[in-house]
């Protein structure tokens, strides 16, 4: 998106965005968090469009903030889950889509383990599609909600080091982050044991081993889930090696600045990635990035199927 403020057809990826196009979803976004304090938390700006969120992987926090989102604008809400749908008979991506699309839904939101669901969606319904999250490629939403939670913390993100750690080779959303926040002018690190790196770095990040290198100076901490569902034999030194040599605890994030907050996109392995401890403190940011989640979905809601200028 840029700041020309035309609609939003789809949000796949960072791809064709400038920073002016960032920072009118957050401007959206903080339109969005006022009418959230209100006493009545519903504006009617999207009543009588439909959106759909078709999740053919489990999710908490991205399906239940995007329906809660929909219906904070008067959306319809077509809540689809696979374990209990025709998916189960064998019916295709395709042929459920394009099911759900003939009742007239205006907005899909589409989370799936193969990486470029959510692309092929768009080539098959005429509706907007928004990715929330495909296999290890993007996830989108959740870079612009740890963005917008970072900024309204450390200020700016442009110029400022960010390090994420953990498990860098199966994570859309270190991606997504990197994407984004190079994008916004930070310098993004990436770390975690030599096995859960990526062959080559992406978006301009660097990446190293060495934690103490990426943490050394950072002015935020993102620690990522060690994705144990993805985890091919071998790759995953034992969760004792893991914890002694990368787990974000006091310790080591006392090698950032002493202001640095800690970011978790969650869901957590507590105690593994993190120290618990440490995502129930006062540094922590793990509740905020959930809280902004809704904003940001209300404004990437309203930037698809409203557009324009200001929400
Ligand atoms: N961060 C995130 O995508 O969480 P969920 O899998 O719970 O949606």
């Amino acid at each position: 998106m840029n700041a020309e403020g035309q609609r939003l057809s789809h949000l796949l990826d960072f791809s064709g965005w400038d920073e002016a196009g960032v920072r009118r979803i957050f401007e959206t976004a903080d339109a969005m968090a006022e009418v959230l304090k209100r006493p009545i938390k519903k504006v009617p700006t999207l009543q009588g469009r439909t959106v759909a969120t078709v999740f053919f992987e489990p999710s908490t926090r991205t399906r239940t903030s995007f329906e809660l989102a929909a219906r904070r604008l008067s959306a319809d809400v077509v809540s689809f889950s696979p374990g209990t749908s025709s998916l189960k008979k064998g019916e295709s991506y395709k042929d459920t889509l394009l099911t759900l699309a003939a009742y007239g839904v205006d907005l899909f939101v589409i989370r799936a383990d193969a990486a470029g669901v959510p692309a092929q969606a768009t080539r098959w319904v005429r509706a907007s599609v928004v990715n929330a999250g495909d296999g290890r490629r993007a996830h989108p939403t959740q870079a612009l909600l740890d963005a917008y939670t970072l900024e309204q913390v450390i200020g700016p993100l442009r110029g400022k080091k960010i390090a994420i750690v953990g498990d860098i080779l199966h994570s859309r959303v270190a991606r997504s982050d990197a994407e984004l926040f190079s994008l916004l002018g930070a310098e993004v690190w990436l770390s975690g044991p030599a096995s859960l790196l990526p062959k080559t770095p992406f978006f301009g990040a660097r990446m190293t081993p060495n934690l103490k290198e990426a943490l050394s100076e950072a002015d935020a901490v993102i620690a990522l889930r060690i994705q144990k569902e993805r985890m091919e034999g071998g790759l995953l030194p034992s969760e004792e090696e893991y914890r002694a040599s990368y787990q974000i605890n006091e310790a080591t994030l006392a090698l950032a600045k002493p202001t640095a907050p800690l970011l978790h996109p969650g869901p957590m392995n507590r105690d593994l990635e993190v120290d618990g401890r440490l995502a129930d403190g006062p540094r922590s940011l793990v509740l905020r990035q959930v809280e902004s989640g809704l904003a940001i979905r209300m404004a990437v809601l309203y930037h698809c199927l409203v557009g324009g200028g200001k929400a």
